[in-house]
């Protein structure tokens, strides 16, 4: 009785783990990049190069292309990190939109070359990893 009981107990756990938001998606269906590489080699470098860009002041045509390459980048993000079954939830795919408007929004402004109203997006990006790691950045079992 005792050894059955304590199975059912584990099975719930179980289950109840998968369903856990904390849990989620650490890697897509199929392809091999997990989410805390993305977040690790893509997002997060990315983040960093455009926010630096932008608040040291963009000198040149260089300058600007790194940082729309950067911006194009995180955009691009939004949409792998919704590809291969990898988004658990609504947070998650609004999080992803939130991404993709901010980054476009951002673009824009460096098209213009307005390098204030360009990092003046940028909170737009870091509104969008905050909503999504609210409910998803990965917590310690
Ligand atoms: C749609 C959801 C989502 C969005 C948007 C998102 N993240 Fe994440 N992020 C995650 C998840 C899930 C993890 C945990 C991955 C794991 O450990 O398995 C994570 C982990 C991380 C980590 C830790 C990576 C490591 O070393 O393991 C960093 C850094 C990070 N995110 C940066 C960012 C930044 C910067 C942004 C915004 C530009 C962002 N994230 C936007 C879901 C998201």
């Amino acid at each position: 009785m005792r050894i059955r009981l304590t199975l059912v107990l584990v099975a719930c756990a179980v289950v109840a783990s998968l369903a856990l938001p904390g849990n989620a998606q650490k890697k897509g269906r199929t392809r091999p990049l997990t989410t805390s590489q993305m977040m690790a080699g893509l997002i997060k470098p990315q983040l960093t190069i455009l926010k630096e860009g932008l608040e040291a002041g963009p000198k040149d045509d260089d300058a600007w292309k790194s940082i729309a390459t950067s911006a194009a980048l995180l955009n691009e993000s939004a949409y792998l990190m919704m590809d291969d079954g990898r988004c658990p939830d609504k947070v998650w795919s609004d999080g992803c939109v939130m991404l993709e408007k901010a980054t476009v929004e951002i673009l824009k402004q460096v098209d213009a070359k307005n390098a204030p109203a360009a990092l003046a997006g940028v909170e737009g990006v870091t509104a969008s990893c905050k909503h999504c790691h609210t409910e998803h950045k990965y917590k310690k079992q």
